[in-house]
């Protein structure tokens, strides 16, 4: 969940604050792609062509990556107008976009059972190189995508480009955010959750004004009705550049299932508990069918794990966290709440014991020089009263208190090497410092986080509010950016320090719009804390 309103109301008044403009150029808009390859040009998709939601490649390890496609000819149909059978798919992945160079090729099926999905799980490939790939189905060619192998276990990378993103509501506006993230040229793309969001779609298409048919009214609850969602979201042109840029690494957060959904326990209402395992797992089919992940483990029960580890040599160590599948429901009703003695409950649990103590033994163990932990929701304290009193969110680790001191504590007595947090969820851009106790300023810096904005939830934002680098926040002293504008953050991640550049666009309620950096910060390794350029 998330309150659009909440960074106005925790940064108080702009008035009372200073604001630095834009920090970075605008950049013109770059629509085209540098996969210039005859074979796409053949297939300029349209009516009969399977390849309308794009390419994509996920999960990279050293010697592997995940080729993903799904066919559809009609994406706003449940199977996507292919037929009840399956359809043959050839793929193939070289090292230069003509195909030339050490090309290795297969053959597999789009199952009706899987939406026609194919996930290609692709060894033997050499790591820490750049990779293209491509699929063959029903006479056609599909686009080409760009994809990158993890660096070698063993190795010593000097630098990672990383970029990540989150909350993406269509019907709120264009994902120009997406194109942009297209042009980073990153070795690899996170996306934190909201990938799409679980709501009916009115028949203007809300902000986008583009009519979209009758069977995307209703909120996402059968499997069908989640693929027509994915159909639309995936249809999108700026997302399928963002995808066919890079690797993508991903989770969800709730709006793959239900708005704020907490292990078993759905929204209520009319939704009952057996009716909402039975959404819940259909939300979790759809998502893996239409994203580049490695197949889930062996079913457990209603869940499906997709908390995981990637590791980019010693250079970086990605733990990529669920933290909506076991937590305990809500404190207090949920929603920010003064006074709730509830969420300081030591028993309450974020991330269930399973994944605490997976999530722990790994950084105790970890030779890494920068600990990420890829996540949804903020583990920083947000104070959104700006009197005295505490109001906090039950929904974020501000409602876990004692969940969120056994990871930020467990990470101090570990010691572990440069610990950051990444967060979405909040559609808001926020930097700060996390500390052992978020109300003494002087108690220790543990690590970073970085939240990042949305891709287009929420709207245009506003430009007038937020917090300049390396500003402080009065109620929020461990707060040292923020900004309410729409986009991405581009991590330039090397030895010596962590880069976190945050870029916004300025509007999403046409298309178009030029990318800038509003507010650059850098983490030192071995100085806890933030710098600001
Ligand atoms: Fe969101």
């Amino acid at each position: 969940m998330n309150d659009d309103r909440r960074l106005a109301r925790i940064l108080g008044d702009p008035s009372r604050r200073t604001f630095l403009g834009l920090t970075g150029a605008a950049m013109a808009l770059a629509f085209t792609t540098n996969l210039a390859d005859p074979w796409t040009a053949r297939s300029g998709g349209g009516d009969g062509y399977p390849f309308q939601l794009g390419v994509a490649s996920g999960d990279p390890l050293p010697h592997g990556v995940i080729l993903w496609t799904r066919l559809a000819v009609r994406p706003l149909e449940p199977l996507g107008g292919m037929p009840y059978g399956r359809i043959k798919v050839d793929w193939e992945i070289a090292e230069d976009p003509r195909f030339a160079r050490r090309a290795i090729r297969g053959s597999t099926w789009a199952a009706p059972e899987y939406g026609h999905s194919v996930h290609v799980d692709v060894r033997g490939l050499r790591p820490c190189r750049e990779y293209f790939y491509r699929f063959r189905a029903c006479g056609e060619i599909s686009p080409v995508g760009r994809t990158k192998t993890a660096p070698a276990v063993r190795s010593s990378p000097g630098r990672l480009l990383m970029a990540f993103a989150s909350c993406a509501s269509w019907p709120d506006g264009f994902y120009t955010a997406y194109r942009h993230l297209a042009n980073e040229n990153a070795d690899v793309i996170l996306h934190l959750g909201d990938y799409i969001y679980e709501y009916g779609i009115a028949a203007s298409g809300g902000t986008r004004n583009t009519p979209v048919p009758d069977q995307l009214r209703v909120q996402c609850d059968t499997l069908d009705r989640y693929r027509i969602q994915y159909g639309l979201y995936k249809s999108d042109p700026d997302l399928q550049a963002a995808h066919q840029s890079a690797p993508w690494i991903v989770t969800w957060d709730d709006h793959e299932v239900l708005d704020n959904w907490a292990g078993f326990a759905g929204p209520g209402g009319e939704v009952t508990p057996e009716d909402f395992l039975v959404i819940r797992a259909n939300g979790f089919r759809a998502y893996w069918e239409n994203l580049p992940m490695r197949l889930p483990r062996p079913v457990d029960g209603p869940d499906a794990r997709i908390y995981r580890r990637f590791t980019f040599g010693d250079l970086a160590e990605f733990n990529v966290l669920d933290t909506r599948q076991y937590r305990d429901d809500q404190a207090c009703g949920d929603g920010p709440r003064h006074d709730c003695a509830e969420r300081l409950d030591p028993a309450r649990t974020m991330l269930g014991a399973q994944q605490e103590k997976w999530l722990l033994d790994g950084l105790g163990a970890t030779g890494a020089r920068w600990n990420v932990l890829a996540q949804q929701i903020a583990m920083c304290q947000l104070d959104d009263d700006p009197a005295p009193a505490q109001r906090l969110s039950m929904d974020m680790w501000d409602g876990y208190r004692a969940a969120k001191e056994r990871v930020i504590n467990g990470m101090a007595e570990r010691r572990v090497s440069n610990p950051v947090v990444l967060t979405g969820d909040f559609h808001n851009n926020v930097a700060g410092e996390l500390k052992t106790n978020f109300d003494d300023p002087a108690s220790p810096t543990v690590g970073v986080e970085f939240i990042g904005t949305s891709i287009s939830s929420g709207g245009n934002g506003s430009a007038a509010i937020g917090l300049p680098a390396g500003g402080s926040d009065p109620v929020n002293p461990h707060i040292r950016f923020s900004s309410y504008q729409r986009g991405y953050v581009a991590c330039d991640i090397t030895r010596a320090r962590w880069q976190t550049d945050f870029k916004v666009v300025p509007y999403v309620d046409r298309v178009g719009a030029p990318v800038s950096t509003r507010g650059s910060l850098v983490a030192l390794n071995g100085v806890p804390g933030l710098q600001v350029l």
